[in-house]
């Protein structure tokens, strides 16, 4: 069961707003209308994600939550996942996997048999896993949130540029909380901190000539890493939250990725009801882009610009070096800071 009918959601839910105190199995049998046998079981498929339940006689059942210093992950799933959203859809129906291919892959085959919006895939590793411009996207275990979003939107195709806009800006604000000096977001979608990559957005989609099927948001955010853990051709590029914050404690990738999850959603709903200039105003306050000279390179060469404005389709507008105006779509260009 992936849907967030599953009782075990609820049941882990209660046991961590009691906060450690024992919550009888009478109490829980009589709250979600299931019999003590069934709420055992239950009890026993959250143990099976890596919590630690305690049992009880005459008592009940309590959640030890332990200390994620020295080392050791806390516990990554469908229910932990599950268990920290707040929102009302996105995320209700999700797929969490140890290993898979690409996110991306496994939604985009879940689209195409109707898969409903807010659909969610998570994998604690990838073997393909895929960046922007066909480059990899290294996706070790333990480490990192590799996670798919699948939207719907009624919406043309030339306006998705904007979504993958809006899905930065969702991550920057699930991000907040941490206080890490120095992040921003590079045009149209990388969250670097201090110039190195943390997050990576990569969107698919299928469309018909005016209109959209599905839009993939794929998310790539480098959680716990240490230098070491980065492949050689990355390591001076990329760096991860934990570098960013404290050394010592693993941060808990279930609750940065339900945060996510619940921003994506809330950003999302605005972006419908709001439009696309509301996205780009957000977008704005996070950019680091803007007002910058930069290295435009594609297949045809290298050329020098300045960074001027976006464009409500997310478009990067930019002055080259005969004060001439052009519009960048993302598609096939990368820039660099000069
Ligand atoms: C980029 O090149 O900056 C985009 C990286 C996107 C990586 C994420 S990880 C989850 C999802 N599955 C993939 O194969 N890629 C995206």
């Amino acid at each position: 069961m992936s849907d967030w009918a599953d009782p075990s959601v609820k049941i882990l839910k209660y046991l961590k707003k009691a906060k450690a105190q024992f919550v009888s199995g009478e109490e829980l049998s009589e709250l979600f209308g299931m019999s003590r046998t069934a709420i055992w079981k239950r009890m026993e498929s959250i143990k099976d994600e890596g919590f630690n339940i305690e049992a009880v006689t005459k008592k009940g059942y309590r959640l030890i939550m332990e200390e994620t210093a020295c080392g050791k992950n806390a516990p990554y799933g469908r229910l932990a996942v599950q268990s920290e959203l707040t929102g009302s859809v996105f995320g209700h129906n999700l797929k969490f996997f140890q290993e898979t291919d690409s996110t991306n892959q496994v939604l985009k085959k879940m689209a195409a048999q109707d898969a409903p919006e807010g659909t969610v895939v998570i994998s604690d590793m990838q073997s393909e896993g895929r960046g922007r411009r066909g480059k990899a996207w290294s996706s070790s275990p333990n480490l990192g949130i590799w996670m798919s979003i699948l939207l719907r939107p009624n919406l043309h195709p030339s306006s998705v540029q904007t979504l993958t806009l809006a899905a930065s800006v969702a991550v920057m604000r699930a991000l907040e909380p941490f206080r890490i000096e120095g992040i921003g977001i590079k045009w149209p979608n990388d969250i670097l901190i201090n110039g190195k990559k943390v997050c990576g957005i990569l969107t698919e989609l299928s469309a018909e000539a005016e209109k959209v099927d599905w839009v993939i948001i794929g998310i790539g955010l480098n959680v716990n890493h240490s230098e070491s853990d980065f492949p050689d051709d990355i390591r001076s590029l990329a760096t991860s939250l934990r570098m960013n914050v404290n050394n010592e404690t693993l941060l808990d990738r279930s609750v940065i990725a339900a945060d996510i999850i619940d921003e994506m959603e809330k950003v999302y709903r605005c972006f419908i009801e709001r439009g696309l200039a509301w996205v780009v105003r957000e977008w704005k306050k996070y950019n680091i882009t803007l007002g910058k000279r930069i290295k435009i390179i594609n297949q045809q060469g290298e050329a020098n610009a300045e960074a001027i404005d976006v464009t409500e389709e997310g478009r990067l507008i930019v002055k080259d070096e005969n004060g001439k105006e052009h519009e960048l779509y993302s598609g096939e260009i990368s820039i660099r800071e000069t």
